[in-house]
């Protein structure tokens, strides 16, 4: 479904280097004013998709409209609107923060003043006054992630592509990250966001998709791709390890998720009390004692291992090794 109310529309977009398929087919699109969320782990094809967006790469195939110009035919016409914030900062280490916004101001073609002021309102907005005259160098990598955002936002422009802006920032940093792309939101910019953390799609977009290997496996409101995964989900972490093999057999079902380590074990169930107890017994019956429970609605990294069968995240790969 798309119309002239969307943004951004991608359909069939296929992309391959080399011999390597990297995107399969892609169909998405993003309404103006609205965050679409592309969410996948590490190789699924996002900084790919985002490339392609931004006219930084070019497709093999398929059909990719900005701002309903499409990026292959008027890659200028598409620049002139996006704002481009990548998975690698891209300011310049040895110029102060203030300098970089002007230098980027210049190359958007405003005016030398209007450079300064706008550069001024950006530091200012991303709290980066007080560091604005020293050099990049010195900068933390959140200040850097402000500074790269805060470049890509220059000319104020209506679309924009924020790839992973939240990787390995600290949780204090990511907040502050967050509230400036609600901010964003509200002043009703279009957005496309990847990321590999299901809780900032969760608290961000409108939509989410998700990619997996060079296709979208699923697409829809964060409360849509939960409720696909059962209604609630039970937790029980066990309390002596040695029974913990034997819990697993006996709580053992699809999308069941353990963590020897911690001796917890995470089952979606209806949401029924009745549900709950009859988990109760059958441990109770085998004489395995629980240290403690909690009952918990899905979050989208249940939604990810629903999906493939795996975790999304980086932490979930190192985990099941
Ligand atoms: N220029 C290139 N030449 C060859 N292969 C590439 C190139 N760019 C990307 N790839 C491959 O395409 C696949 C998708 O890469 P991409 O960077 O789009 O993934 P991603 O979802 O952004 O991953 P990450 O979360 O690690 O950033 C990977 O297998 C990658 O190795
Ligand atoms: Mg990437």
């Amino acid at each position: 479904m798309t119309d002239g109310n969307d943004a951004i529309v991608i359909k069939k977009l296929i992309k391959s280097f080399k011999k390597l398929k990297v995107l399969d087919g892609i169909d998405l699109s993003v309404k103006r004013g609205t965050m679409l969320a592309l969410l996948g782990p590490n190789g699924a094809g996002k900084t790919t998709i985002v490339r392609i967006l931004s006219t930084l790469l070019k497709p093999d195939g398929g059909e990719v409209l900005v701002n309903g110009f499409d990026v292959r035919r008027e890659p200028k016409k598409v620049r002139s609107f996006i704002g481009l914030t990548g998975q690698y900062t891209a300011v310049d280490e040895l110029l102060s923060g203030r300098e970089n916004l002007v230098m980027m101001g210049r190359l958007y073609h405003l005016a030398k003043e209007e450079s300064k002021k706008r550069a001024d309102e950006l530091l200012y907005q991303f709290d980066l006054t007080e560091a604005a005259d020293r050099s990049v160098k010195t900068y933390s990598g959140g200040m850097r992630r402000r500074l790269d955002l805060a470049a890509s936002l220059i000319a104020s422009p209506p679309v924009i592509f924020l790839d992973e802006p939240t990787l390995g920032l600290d949780p204090r940093s990511r907040l502050a990250m967050w509230s400036i792309i609600e901010k964003l939101l509200e002043e009703g910019v279009t957005i496309l966001l990847t990321t590999q953390y299901l809780e900032e799609a969760d608290r961000l977009a409108d939509r989410i998709a998700v990619l997996d290997k060079g296709k979208i496996i699923a697409e829809g409101t964060a409360s849509e791709l939960k409720a696909d995964v059962g209604t609630e989900r039970v937790e029980v972490v066990i309390e002596r390890p040695e029974d913990f093999d034997r819990a697993v057999k006996i709580m053992e079902r699809d999308g069941m998720k353990s963590d020897r380590e911690e001796r917890s074990i995470d089952v979606s169930t209806n949401g029924s009390v009745f549900a709950v107890k009859q988990i109760l017994d059958a441990l109770h019956d085998a004489k395995i004692e629980i240290d403690t429970m909690s009952v918990h609605k899905p979050t989208l990294d249940d939604v990810f291992l629903r999906l493939t069968g795996r975790e999304a995240s980086m932490k979930g790969e190192e985990k099941n090794k």
